[in-house]
Order: C-alpha cells, then sequence, then structure tokens
C-alpha cells in the first residue's frame, strides 16, 4: 500500500468514511466525460498489507485481465469465489475485526488526457460507480482519495495529479472492512468495480449539482418546480455568473413566456461575515394545467439549467428530467397526488447470473418489461441504492421506488444502530442517496436501510432527511416491528412496512385503520416468500388488502433468485449450473435461502408469476346481480388501451366467445354490464359439458413497450349462474372404448399406488440445510414431522389405512380408494403411477394452463388445457407442476396417438400432476444438474394436495389448505384409448 494510507489502515475504522471525496450531487451530464469501463488489469493479494508499492504503481502491471464494470469473485472463481451469507457475517466479528484473509485487488490502467483538459483552471474529476468493500484511489503513484458504501458513486478530483497524455490509474479494493458490518445484506459478498468508471473535464466555473424541489397540487392542477443550482467557483468567487433555467414540456416545447424561463445572478459574496447563503441560485415556477407523473402515466417536463459566464457565454448545461407529483400521507394513506395508490412491489437486488452485481441497463430494462408484463408497478431496491440509470427507468416508464440506504447490520442488529463507531456511516450513507436521487419523482419513500434493529443512528438519520427532504415520507422496517405497529417508531418510518406478516394481523390492522386507532398506510417491504415451489395464499393476502382502506399492498420477496452461473465441479467441459451458497465452497454459507425469486436468476417466470400478475390485475369481473360488475382498480387512467372478450366454457370446450362491450370506465369506477347474449342464448340448447363458465380476459390494444398488442393484462372466470344456464347438464359419459379398447395395456399402465408423500419444497422445511431454521428462526416444520413419521421412506400403505378395488367394464377401469388417516397435515393424498415417458402430452379440464396449488390457484382459470410436461423450474428440485381441480385428463403419446383418459368420478374434480420425476427423485437431488434426463412418465392424482404457504420465511400454510386426519374417499375411472379422439 502507498504508505501513507497503509499506515492510516482507514478500511479498519468505520468511523473514516472517505478522504478527498467530492461532495454527491444529483447525476450531471454536462461535463465532457471520457468513459474508462472495458478492459483492466487485476492482481489479486491475500491482504492489503501484502499490497506492494510496485503493484500500484509499477511500470509492468501484472494479474488479470477483467471488465469494469464487473465483480472479481464471478470474474475469477477459482481464485477468490463469490461468498454467501444471510445474517451471519462471513467471518468472525466483533466489529469492526477483520478477517486474516482479506482478499484486496489492484485494478490498473491508463488512460489520456488531452492537453486541452489541463487549460485555464479546469477540473478533472474521477468517477467510481461503485466499488464494493472499499477503495482507494492512486494516481501515477499519488493517493488521491477513499471512499466507503459500495453502492453509491465516489468522485475525487484529481486535476493536480493528472499530466497531459498518459496517465497511470490504480484503484485498490478491500474485499471486507470495518463497514462490511453495514453492508450484512442477504445476498452474495461478491467485490470489485461492479459500476462504471469515467473521468471528465469540469469547466473552472461549473455547476456542482441542481437538486430541484418538486409539487403537483392536485385540486387546482398547478405544478411548482423549484429548481436549486450550486456553483462551484473553484478558487475564488467572481461577479457577474448568472444561471437561466427553463422548463420544457413533456411535448418537449419550452413552457411559453415568463413562465418557464427565469435568469439569477450568482452570488459572488461570502465575505461579510454572517450574510453569506452559498453560491446557490434558485428559480421557482408555476405550471398552470400541468400534467402530473405517476406510475401510470409517467409525464416528464424537462428543467434546463445554464451557467452563464459575465461574457454571456454558455459554459455547462444541465438537463434533468423531472415529474410534477406530490407523495403524501394523508388521512392514514399513501397518496400520489391525492390519490390512494395500489403497492404492486417486488423487492429487487442487482443480481445477474454471469455478470454478478454489474447489472447493464438492458438488465434493468428487462427486469422493468418482466415487472410490467405482470402487473408489478413498485420496486423497493433491497437493499441498497442502485445506478442512476436503474432510476432514470422508473421515471421513464412508470414504476414507484422504496430508495433504500445501504445500511444493513443484521448480524449485529442489536448493537451496532447505537455504536458511535458507526453513526456517522450511517449518516453519510442515507444523505448521500438522498442528494443523488432527490430529483426523481419515481422515488416515493426513503428508506433508512434494512435489519439493522432501531437505534439513535436511525433517528440521526431520519432526522436529517426530513429536514433535506419534506417531501416524501419514509419508510423503516425495523422501527414498527420493534415498537410496535399502532404508533411505534414513527421518528423513523411514516408506513407501517412489516415483513411477512400473516394475513390475520394485516386484517386486524386494517380493522384497528377503520375504527381510527391507527393512522399510518402499511404496505408490507416484504412478504410471500418465494423460495422454490411457493407464494401460497397470495390471492388470499390480496382479498383482505382489497377489502381494507388502510392496507395498501406490499412488495413480494423478491424478483430474481440470486444463482451464479458455474462450471460443474468434476463436470464435462462446459457443463455448468446456477449455484446457490456453498456450491463454490464459501463457508459459512446459507445454502440456496438465496434462491428464492419470483423469476429464475436467467430471469425465466417462475409459474407463482401467473398468480403475481392476477392479483396485481388493474380490472376485476365479478358476478354481480344481472351480469357482470367490471371494476378500474387504477388510480389515475381509465381502460382504453384495453379490450376484453369473453369465453363461455363447459367442462368440454369452448362452447361460445365474443368481444365485452364495456363503457368508459374511470379510475377507480365499477359498472355492471349484462351477461352477454351468447350465455342466455346457449340455455336451451342441449349441452354436452358439466358446468358453464364465463372466462373474461383483458388485452392490451396496441403495442407497448412491454409486450406487443394482444398482451394479456386480466382476467377472471365467474361460474355462470343456473337460472342463466336453464337445465340441468346431463352427465358427460365417457368415449365409447369397445372398438379400441386396450383394456389389458391400461391395467398395466395404470397400477395406482397409495402416494402420501411430495417431495417437500422449500417452504416444508429446509431439506438441504436442516439446522438453518434452528440459526435464523424461519422455515417450515412439516419436513422434519414428515421425516419423523417416516412419509418419505416406509411404503404409504403401512401409514394409513387403505381400502382399494377395481372393476373393468366396457367404459373403463373405474378405481375406488377409501383412506383413513391419522395424522393431520400429510403432504398429499392420492395415487400415483409410471408411464413410459412416451406419454408426454396431457389434456386435462381443470385449472391451468400453469401450474398451481390449492392455496396458489386463483390465477388458474378452469379450462380444457393441452401441453408438453413441465421440465422442473426450481433451482433446488421439489414438487412441481400440480394442476387442481381437473374432472379429466388424457395422458398422450403424441406420436401414436395412444392414450388414457382419466375421469374423477366422486368427488368430481381431482389433482393431477405429469412429471418426469418421482417425488424420490426430485427429492434426493441437491441441484438442477443432479436430474438425469428423464425417462418416465410420473403421474399423481390426488384427492387432496397440501398448499405451499411460504414456511420458508413467513407464515405457513392456512389451516384450510391442510389436510386433516379422517376418512377420504375417491374415484376415479380410466380407460384406454389406441386413437386419439377429439371432444
Ligand atoms: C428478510 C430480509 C431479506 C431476505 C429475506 C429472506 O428478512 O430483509 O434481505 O433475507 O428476509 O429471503
Ligand atoms: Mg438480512
Amino acid at each position: 500500500m502507498p504508505p501513507d494510507i497503509g499506515a492510516l489502515e482507514s478500511w479498519s475504522d468505520s468511523t473514516v468514511l472517505q478522504l478527498k471525496r467530492q461532495p454527491m450531487h444529483v447525476p450531471l451530464s454536462g461535463f465532457v466525460r471520457r468513459p474508462l469501463d472495458g478492459r483492466w488489469r487485476l492482481e489479486l493479494f491475500d491482504h492489503p498489507d501484502e499490497v506492494s508499492t510496485s503493484a500500484i504503481t509499477g511500470r509492468r502491471r501484472k494479474g488479470f485481465e477483467v471488465d469494469v464494470p464487473g465483480n472479481w469473485p464471478v470474474q475469477l472463481p477459482d481464485l477468490d469465489p463469490p461468498h454467501y451469507t444471510n445474517i451471519q457475517m462471513p467471518f468472525p466479528g466483533p466489529p469492526p475485526r477483520l478477517p486474516d484473509r482479506n482478499p484486496t485487488g489492484v485494478y490498473r490502467r491508463s488512460f489520456e488526457v488531452p492537453a486541452s483538459w489541463l487549460k485555464g483552471g479546469k477540473r478533472v474529476v474521477l468517477h467510481l460507480g461503485g466499488a464494493e468493500s472499499v477503495h482507494l484511489v492512486c494516481l501515477n503513484g499519488t493517493f488521491a482519495g477513499y471512499g466507503t458504501d459500495s453502492r453509491l458513486p465516489s468522485e475525487y478530483d484529481i486535476t493536480d495529479l493528472v499530466i497531459a497524455g498518459d496517465n497511470d490509474l490504480a484503484v485498490v479494493v478491500l474485499r471486507y472492512s470495518a463497514n462490511s458490518y453495514i453492508e450484512d445484506q442477504d445476498q452474495w459478498w461478491m467485490a470489485g468495480l461492479h459500476r462504471s468508471v469515467w473521468i471528465e473535464s469540469r469547466p473552472r466555473v461549473h455547476l456542482a449539482d441542481v437538486p430541484i424541489d418538486l409539487d403537483y397540487e392536485p385540486k387546482s392542477g398547478q405544478g411548482t418546480i423549484v429548481a436549486s443550482a450550486r456553483v462551484d467557483f473553484g478558487a475564488l468567487p467572481q461577479a457577474g455568473w448568472t444561471v437561466r433555467t427553463t422548463v420544457h414540456q413533456p411535448s418537449g416545447r419550452p413552457v411559453r413566456g415568463r413562465a418557464g424561463t427565469d435568469t439569477q445572478v450568482v452570488p459572488d459574496e461570502d465575505a461579510h461575515p454572517y450574510e453569506f447563503t452559498g453560491f446557490v441560485t434558485e428559480s421557482r415556477f408555476e405550471i398552470d394545467r400541468a400534467k402530473p407523473w405517476s406510475a401510470e402515466e409517467p409525464n416528464r417536463y424537462r428543467v434546463l439549467t445554464e451557467l452563464i459566464s459575465p461574457t454571456g457565454r454558455v459554459v455547462q448545461s444541465e438537463s434533468q428530467l423531472i415529474g410534477l407529483r406530490r407523495v403524501e400521507v394523508r388521512n392514514g394513506q399513501l397518496r400520489v397526488n391525492g390519490r390512494t395508490i395500489r403497492i404492486h412491489g417486488v423487492n429487487r437486488h442487482d443480481h445477474h447470473p454471469d455478470r454478478g452485481k454489474a447489472v447493464t441497463v438492458d438488465d434493468m430494462r428487462d427486469d422493468l418489461i418482466a415487472m410490467r408484463a405482470h402487473n408489478i408497478n413498485a420496486v423497493r431496491t433491497s437493499h441498497y441504492p442502485n445506478s442512476h440509470e436503474f432510476y432514470d427507468l422508473c421515471d421513464e416508464l412508470g414504476f414507484y421506488v422504496v430508495d433504500e440506504a445501504n445500511v444493513e447490520s443484521h448480524g449485529y442488529n442489536w448493537s451496532l444502530c447505537d455504536d458511535d463507531r458507526y453513526r456517522a456511516a450511517w449518516l453519510e450513507r442515507g444523505a448521500r442517496m438522498v442528494k443523488r436521487d432527490r430529483n426523481h419523482p419515481c422515488i416515493i419513500a426513503w428508506s433508512l436501510g434494512n435489519e439493522s434493529g432501531y437505534g439513535a443512528n436511525h433517528d440521526a438519520l431520519a432526522g436529517w432527511i426530513r429536514r433535506a427532504d419534506p417531501s416524501r415520507p419514509l419508510h423503516y422496517e425495523d422501527a414498527i416491528r420493534i415498537k410496535g405497529w399502532a404508533d411505534g417508531g414513527r421518528e423513523a418510518t411514516d408506513i407501517v412496512c412489516p415483513m411477512y406478516p400473516e394475513i390475520a394481523d394485516l386484517e386486524a390492522y386494517g380493522q384497528a385503520f377503520d375504527r381510527g386507532e391507527v393512522d399510518r398506510p402499511l404496505i408490507m417491504c416484504e412478504y410471500s416468500h418465494a423460495m422454490g415451489n411457493s407464494n401460497g395464499s397470495l390471492a388470499d393476502y390480496w382479498d383482505v388488502i382489497d377489502a381494507n382502506p388502510g392496507l395498501q399492498g406490499g412488495f413480494l420477496w423478491e424478483w430474481k433468485d440470486q444463482g451464479i452461473r458455474q462450471a460443474i465441479p468434476g463436470g464435462p467441459a462446459g457443463a455448468t449450473r446456477l449455484a446457490y451458497g456453498g456450491q463454490f465452497g464459501d463457508e459459512p454459507n446459507d445454502g440456496n435461502f438465496v434462491a428464492d425469486g419470483l423469476m429464475s436468476a436467467d430471469l425465466e417466470p417462475h409459474p407463482a408469476m401467473r398468480e403475481v400478475a392476477w392479483v396485481h390485475r388493474p380490472v376485476v369481473v365479478t358476478k354481480a346481480r344481472g351480469g357482470l360488475k367490471v371494476e378500474n382498480r387504477r388510480s389515475f387512467v381509465d381502460l382504453g388501451d384495453l379490450e376484453a372478450r369473453w369465453e363461455l366454457l363447459d367442462d368440454t370446450g369452448s362452447l361460445a366467445e365474443g368481444r365485452l362491450r364495456v363503457p368508459r370506465l374511470g379510475p377507480g369506477q365499477s359498472v355492471v354490464v349484462p351477461w352477454p347474449g351468447a350465455v342466455g342464448r346457449s340455455l336451451g340448447r342441449s349441452q354436452r359439458g358439466r358446468g358453464r363458465w364465463l372466462t373474461v380476459r383483458w388485452m392490451t390494444k396496441a403495442d407497448t413497450w412491454f409486450a406487443p398488442a394482444g398482451h394479456l393484462v386480466a382476467w377472471d372466470q365467474v361460474v355462470v349462474p343456473k337460472s342463466a344456464t336453464g337445465k340441468r347438464a346431463a352427465v358427460k359419459t365417457l368415449p365409447s372404448s369397445s372398438s379400441q379398447s386396450t383394456a389389458r395395456a391400461l391395467e398395466h399402465l395404470v397400477a395406482p399406488e397409495l402416494a402420501l408423500w411430495r417431495a417437500a419444497v422449500d417452504n416444508d422445511g429446509f431439506k438441504l440445510m436442516p439446522e438453518l431454521s434452528k440459526r435464523i428462526g424461519v422455515g417450515g416444520q412439516a419436513l422434519r414431522r414428515w421425516q419423523e413419521l417416516g412419509i418419505d421412506t416406509r411404503p404409504a400403505e403401512e401409514l394409513v389405512e387403505h381400502q382399494f378395488d377395481v372393476s373393468n367394464d366396457d367404459r373403463g377401469s373405474l378405481f375406488r380408494h377409501r383412506v383413513t388417516v391419522i395424522e393431520d397435515d400429510l403432504p398429499r393424498i392420492g395415487v400415483s403411477f409410471t408411464l413410459p415417458p412416451r406419454f408426454r402430452r396431457t389434456r386435462w379440464f381443470g385449472r391451468g394452463p400453469h401450474e398451481n396449488y390449492p392455496d396458489r390457484n386463483r390465477s388458474a382459470m378452469l379450462g380444457t388445457w393441452e401441453g408438453e410436461l413441465d421440465l422442473p423450474p426450481y433451482l433446488v428440485p421439489q414438487e412441481f407442476g400440480l394442476r387442481t381441480d381437473c374432472r379429466w385428463l388424457e395422458l398422450i403419446d403424441p406420436d401414436d396417438g395412444e392414450m388414457i383418459r382419466i375421469e374423477a368420478v366422486e368427488p368430481e374434480v381431482f389433482h393431477y400432476s405429469a412429471v418426469g420425476y418421482s417425488a424420490d427423485e426430485l427429492f434426493a437431488a441437491t441441484t438442477e444438474t443432479d436430474l438425469a434426463p428423464s425417462r418416465q412418465t410420473v403421474v399423481h392424482l390426488d384427492l387432496a394436495h397440501r398448499g405451499l404457504g411460504t414456511a420458508s420465511c413467513g407464515p405457513d400454510v392456512l389451516p384450510r389448505y391442510r389436510l386433516a386426519a379422517g376418512t377420504y374417499e375417491f374415484s376415479y375411472r380410466a380407460v384406454g384409448l389406441a386413437d386419439d379422439h377429439s371432444h
């Protein structure tokens, strides 16, 4: 290390936050900039003490070529792999103690500085977008600065160190520091320069910051812009400088006249004791009939700020895209522009399976496209500020953002929040976030961080933010967890933002709200933990949210699995898998708790995303007196962008379809429209099937940024009432199989065995980490109980009483089961059988088309669906592929048309799954690549199947989705058909 900083060891002192770092400002674009992204040299050392001076200044740059932005643990995993821990630190404490091995990377590259950059008092500034954990900068062998907080940029004025021509830049990045204790988020520990690096040339006198305050008065429709400019004079202030500010409408045209332009003189006198207020100008604009910003209508105005020299030359112009909006907590509700909003949110980490934290703007856009395609309108930047481009995209595309400070001291939850040694870091992290991000209309609340207990350091930060930006509410979960939902933690949070609450507790809060006993909106900061096959009861949450004005939604945990692509150790060349904690040899670790996304790490939606889209649908159709009630759940816009189609069906297929005519419906409005004529017209006709349903689907009319025209936005299904369908439908008889019957083959094919076991889902218990629930106090207990009972190993027949008979006639085989269960809460009660893999298609009438479970099937409409067998969707193999409420199922060999048809007899529905693996195979597999290509089709028919719940982190399966002890009787008929019969 360079001797000066080497002796200081700033990284081991949590109070040293920065040396020579420039103050934070909103992102500026008016300077001449040279990107330094690209190939850098990286030399790795085991400890900062081992970093030699020559590594920083030597003529020969050693080490590997790596990309910046990037994280070296994903780039060089063999040298220093990623490490995953949740609460525990990856090394022993107590704070601020550092590990004996603390990998330290020296990044080096050269860059050219044109001679013109060094003339006329201009400044040269180095910008580092983000470095984990802490970094120090040396230029041409001389120390240039030191910075902490891995998720916000650091800037250094390097004017006095650069030379015209070739310069030698070294950035030393330490993997761990005293600050790691407040970056203890549940994610991979990575390291490196994971955001963009550039240098820029700033004029001697320049705009150093252009913070803008914004408001919109919903009653009058007036927008207010208060645009400030902070001028940096370099050495001495000078008279005659002005700042001209111009406002442009969303259309791009300037706001005409004095309402849209203003020029202010920059104060140049700081010599008057007491009087001086800073080299700051302020211009105020009132915009009549303003077009406000909301996530539904993200109208943006442009504020152009020009710095003009005494000779009238524009030396710098800064353009900020802003939105006129008001966010407030009023009458206990979080409101935007006076209207209550619904938070259809997700928690998003910066994550890419190959790039780690170094996500590109395209990666961010891809995330947002997939979010909006699933009706998500809000993001919590769990648990740190993102790159500034992310907020630009959210402003532009329309997302509400809770911007979270990079503070999490989870491993030392109860101490660091009151620790003097970390007080300054708390304050600086939150304040710098606000200073950078304040111009973004998308940000509707500031979060003080995550899981850090609640202490004086929080209140200090809260106090600062309240003063610096009174325009946004504060958000901090531990304040209400520790001090109570009703009235606790008011200093630190304006929102009651619990994580993983029980539905009953939400309901109780909603009732207290109705009674006027509480006065803060409840928005869950995390809920419905999406680990593996999960998100049970998501719709039950929304039933309660929709029914209670005090509840405004929440942020699902979490957007993406944080799997990292890894060459399979000892595997064939080129074979990779998505790895979770421990698979890099990282110890200690929290295993696959890092794989808890609604999307795979590769951005493939998990099946629960259909349920997510459905609970968040902007328009809802229900049955009402005299027809269908259509309700627009948006807060600001009508449904003019959508068209509705209805489909009438029974259990044999579609009967009729058409367009649903709905009058124009403003935000929050509803209307009752008559049943489509065809429903009535079909009344008298003879009916083939049992039951009648009407499905209504809403599609986009035009191409949008997130989907081509015709994208399915909302859907609902109602049972057509008996009165509307007329006489009772005749029970459908099975197709006669006398000619082609393969009854004998069928007997051989369908030999059902009693099945009680399912390959435990992550919510049943952590199969890979049985001790984890003890360590972090979360996790389901069902698996442990099942294993104690031997449900996973003993023959099902030994565990319950089972009576079974089968009779054959020309309509196939009738199977009848009677199961007496004395244990509560088994995984399933049903049968299974195995078919050759040529049976690889299914067709069924039941809930679909996507995978669904008893507590996650409200998005799955009844219908006749058909498809190939599902592939395992989850990173750690587990139960998957169920379809609930099926009346019949056909297992099809598409090549020769052979088919087995199974029909529920009593009760009239069963659940089924048909997948390539048995429950035992799935349960034995620890990682997706453990599963060999399937050589069978394993079919389950379940009379009952336990719900999924969210017990991996949150409430377990609700009692009504559990299997009570008792007697279960069910029967079904199966027939084999050699030809493909159409129905
Ligand atoms: C929360 C935490 C998240 C994550 C989640 C579980 O407690 O805020 O960071 O750990 O639980 O996946
Ligand atoms: Mg945590």
